[in-house]
């Protein structure tokens, strides 16, 4: 059977930066741009993204090409009767688990976009907005609704394939979200006062800077750019050898960081304007927002386009995370697409089930002090993904081979560039190392 692939540029670019553009940018990289201070962790972040990101990306995408296979495929391929094939394994679980929890926020969003378009959500008390958000993640049976919603949503566009599903929406789910973001954008900048927030972003004040925020901006860039779980080995594995790698993934790079800064664009302008603290932390989105919201002229619209935004952002990232196991099993198994996608579907959906509770009448269960939701976030987030990302240098860097990695690359030479010692360098030591600090920081090996 032919493989199914990307049938135009923009549709790959469409579908892996709508993996990449996800809850991180719209809802944690404006927040722990709160938390760290502004501009100077923006920076930082600008130097990981482009220091380990490309490299990283570049090379899961040639990884996926070359092989022509799902993650554990492509590791098995390209190093026959070895281990290394468990990598792949790890990447794909790692994925699993984090769509049942990512759609469990997600279904949170969908929720919000359905009281903002109704009006409700517009009328609830600012001083109200802590226990409405409290009550509604509370609510077990209606946050499992929404969660199916999301995995619905989802399972309908991946059962469709690469061209006729996840190429063909996220062509038309991108650019309603940059426009969505564009008329955003022009509403918070126009507001009294909303140059505090530009200074805010923009202004860097290094005395915020630490040690950790550093550690964060590298751990958000690998997040970010959907690295370390199978999804950007998928996706390459659909790659035509015409497309150049290095311009495709400086490409989503690019847009990946530019929506988040648009996002912090449109978040903090406003939330100067209004008299609120920048530093909420998780809860900027869904609960400082809607009373920013409230003040507004229109507000009850502008909410409304921002909770579509965000969903819009959310559901094309579920999307990649689903595509890696429905891959892996389809080729590893022989199922049918069809199959294999509802089958993933139930079962995220009934992992997603004991975090939903966690947040309902489970919230009393602690393992390892952590509720499951958290539990399951620390292991897939701050163990698994790292890494995999560890390993998947390893292999590209020691196993496989920078030179064939590269040959790959640059499409067997079709698009020659100068940059192998950069290359070769950067994966086999800088990111490896750099991400094991990640690992190290974030399971509390070391402490700061
Ligand atoms: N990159 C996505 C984001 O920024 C997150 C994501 C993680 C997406 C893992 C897919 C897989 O939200």
């Amino acid at each position: 059977m032919k493989r199914d692939n990307f049938s135009s540029k923009f549709g790959v670019i469409a579908a892996a930066a709508g993996s990449a553009i996800g809850l991180g940018n719209i809802w944690k990289f404006p927040y722990i741009t709160g938390q760290n201070g502004g501009a100077a962790f923006i920076l930082v972040y600008l130097i990981c993204i482009i220091l380990v990101g490309t490299v990283v990306m570049v090379s899961e995408l040639a990884l996926g090409r070359r092989a022509q296979s799902n993650p554990s495929g492509a590791f098995k391929k390209l190093k026959p009767s070895s281990r290394w094939n468990y990598t792949g394994y790890l990447a794909v679980a790692t994925s699993f688990i984090i769509l049942s929890f990512y759609s469990i926020i997600a279904g949170w969003v969908l929720s919000y976009f359905h009281s903002s378009i109704t009006g409700k959500l517009i009328n609830v008390a600012p001083n109200e907005l802590t226990s409405y958000f409290e009550n509604l993640v509370g609510n077990t049976p209606m946050m499992l609704f929404f969660t199916l919603l999301v995995i619905g949503i989802t399972a309908f566009i991946v059962i469709s394939g690469i061209q006729d599903g996840i190429e063909k929406y996220s062509k038309i789910l991108m650019p309603v979200l940059l426009l969505t973001l564009i008329i955003l954008i022009i509403r918070s900048i126009t507001l009294d006062g909303a140059v505090k927030g530009l200074e805010f972003l923009f202004k860097p004040d290094f005395s915020q800077l630490t040690t950790q925020s550093v550690l964060e901006a590298l751990g958000h860039s690998f997040y970010s750019l959907s690295l370390g779980m199978g999804i950007i080995i998928t996706y390459g594995s659909y790659i035509k050898k015409e497309e150049d790698l290095v311009s495709l993934s400086l490409k989503v790079i690019a847009a990946d960081t530019i929506i988040a800064l648009m996002a912090g664009i449109v978040i903090f302008p406003a939330v100067f304007a209004y008299g609120f603290e920048p530093g909420a932390g998780p809860s900027l989105v869904f609960i400082t927002l809607p009373a920013v919201f409230q003040g507004m002229p229109f507000g009850s619209f502008f909410e409304t386009l921002f909770f579509l935004l965000i969903g819009i952002a959310a559901i094309t990232s579920t999307i990649s995370l689903l595509e890696v196991s429905v891959t892996f099993i389809t080729e590893e198994f022989h199922m049918s697409r069809k199959k294999a996608t509802i089958l993933l579907s139930i079962g995220v959906f009934l992992l997603s089930i004991p975090s939903t509770l966690s947040f309902g009448i489970w919230s009393g269960v602690k393992i390892f002090s952590l509720s499951i939701f958290d539990l399951f976030d620390y292991i897939a987030s701050y163990i698994f993904l790292p890494l995999s990302g560890i390993l998947t240098c390893i292999f590209v860097g020691w196993v496989w081979g920078t030179k064939d990695a590269f040959n790959e690359i640059s499409s067997d030479g079709l698009y020659p560039f100068s940059g192998y010692k950069v290359y070769n360098t950067t994966i086999k030591y800088i990111a490896p190392i750099a991400i094991f600090i990640i690992l190290l920081y974030s399971t509390n090996i070391i402490k700061l």
